[in-house]
C-alpha cells in the first residue's frame, strides 16, 4: 500500500471543497500534539471502552502473543503502558528483544523511548511515519520471527475493504512464522457504542473541534468553533460510529493557505471520522478478503473488544487452539 502523502491544506481543498452533502476530512489530522494528547484522555473515560478491554486482553494474554518472537512491531504505537506489557512479556521468552513502534505521532514515539532505559535488555527503534513506514519496517526488519501488531481499533477508521487490502500488504512481508495480531471493536448495543463516542464531559467533542482549531492555526483558517458542533452517531446496518462536524449557523470561513471561503449552511455536515465494529463473521470475511488465515483470538470479560491472531495459510498446520475466554 502507497503511504499518503497528501497535506492537511490539499485535503481541506479537496474535502471542504466537495459538494455540501459530501464534506469530509481525514482522521489521520486529528493527531497533532494537542490532539494527541486529548485522545490520551479519550482513552481514560470511563464511556470509552475500547482502550481498557483491549488492555484487559493484553495483561492476560501477552505472554501467549509474543511467546515465539523477540522482534516486536508496533504499527500505531498508541500507549507506552501497552508497549510495556508486550516488551516485558517477550523479555520472559527471550535474552533480548528488539521493539519498534512505528507511529504518526511524535508525542506518542517520545512516550516509547523510554522502555529502552527500564529494560537494558531492549533495543527500541522509534519509526516515524504512517501506513507505508509500517510496511517498510515489517519488509526489512527480517528476523526468524516476527510479531506485528495493530492494535487500538485502529483498523475501525479504515473501510472494510481498504482494511483487508492493508493487512493482506502487512502478511505479503510475512514468513510463516510471524504473526499479525489486530485488536478489533466489536459489534454491541447502540447505547454502549453511542455513550463512547458522545462522552458527558465533551472531550471527544474537542477532540473532533481541535481538526478546526488546527487548520485555524496552520492555515489560517477562520472557523468560530462555537458554530459548530460534534456530532457522533451508530449506524447499526452498516456497524459504523460515523463522526461529523455541524455548522450550526449560515456562515463563511476564510483560508489564507490555500486561499479560499467556503460557505456553511446551518446544519451542513463535514464527516470526519468512521469507527467500524465488527462481528465475528465480519472478522471472518476479513480475514478471508485479505487471504489470511486466523489463528488464535482472544476477549476481554465484557466481549466488547477481540485481538485476533493472523497468519499467512499454513497448509500443513491445523489449528490447534481457539481460545475463546
Ligand atoms: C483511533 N480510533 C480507533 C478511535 C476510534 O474509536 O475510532 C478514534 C476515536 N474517535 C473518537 N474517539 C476515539
Amino acid at each position: 500500500m502507497q503511504e499518503s502523502r497528501t497535506t492537511l491544506a490539499d485535503e481541506v481543498e479537496r474535502g471542504l471543497g466537495a459538494a455540501p452533502d459530501s464534506q469530509t476530512l481525514p482522521c489521520r489530522f486529528f493527531y497533532d500534539e494537542v490532539g494527541t494528547l486529548l485522545f490520551e484522555e479519550i482513552c481514560e473515560l470511563d464511556e470509552y471502552y475500547p482502550t481498557r478491554s483491549e488492555l484487559q486482553i493484553i495483561d492476560n494474554h501477552a505472554d501467549e502473543m509474543v511467546r515465539h518472537a523477540s522482534t516486536v512491531i508496533e504499527l500505531g504505537s498508541g500507549s507506552a503502558r501497552k508497549a510495556r506489557i508486550l516488551v516485558d512479556a517477550a523479555l520472559r521468552g527471550h535474552e533480548t528483544v528488539d521493539y519498534l513502534p512505528v507511529d504518526i505521532s511524535r508525542k506518542a514515539l517520545e512516550l516509547c523511548r523510554p522502555l529502552c532505559d527500564e529494560f537494558d535488555r531492549v533495543t527500541v527503534t522509534a519509526i516515524h511515519g504512517e501506513y507505508g513506514p509500517g510496511l517498510d519496517t515489517v519488509r526489512e526488519v527480517t528476523q526468524e520471527a516476527r510479531s506485528v501488531f495493530w492494535l487500538g481499533g485502529s483498523i475501525g477508521n479504515m473501510d472494510r475493504r481498504m482494511a483487508a487490502n492493508f493487512l493482506s500488504s502487512v502478511a505479503g512481508e510475512f514468513n510463516d512464522r510471524d504473526r499479525l495480531f489486530v485488536g478489533i471493536d466489536l459489534r454491541k448495543d447502540q447505547e454502549t457504542l453511542h455513550r463512547a463516542y458522545n462522552d458527558r464531559s465533551g472531550v471527544t467533542a474537542a477532540f473532533n473541534l481541535n481538526l478546526l482549531s488546527r487548520i485555524n492555526r496552520e492555515l489560517g483558517g477562520s472557523f468560530d468553533l462555537d458554530q459548530f458542533r460534534h456530532v457522533a452517531v451508530y449506524d447499526d446496518d452498516i456497524g459504523r460510529i460515523e463522526m461529523y462536524l455541524e455548522s450550526t449557523a449560515d456562515q463563511t470561513v476564510d483560508l489564507e493557505t490555500p486561499p479560499r471561503t467556503f460557505r456553511f449552511a446551518a446544519g451542513q455536515r463535514i464527516c470526519t471520522e468512521y469507527s467500524y465494529k465488527y462481528s465475528l463473521r465480519e472478522i471472518e470475511t476479513l480475514a478471508a478478503n485479505a487471504s489470511l488465515e486466523i489463528g488464535r483470538r482472544w476477549f476481554d470479560n465484557e466481549r466488547r473488544f477481540t485481538i485476533h491472531e493472523f497468519q499467512r495459510p499454513q497448509p500443513e498446520r491445523c489449528v490447534e487452539s481457539r481460545n475463546a475466554g
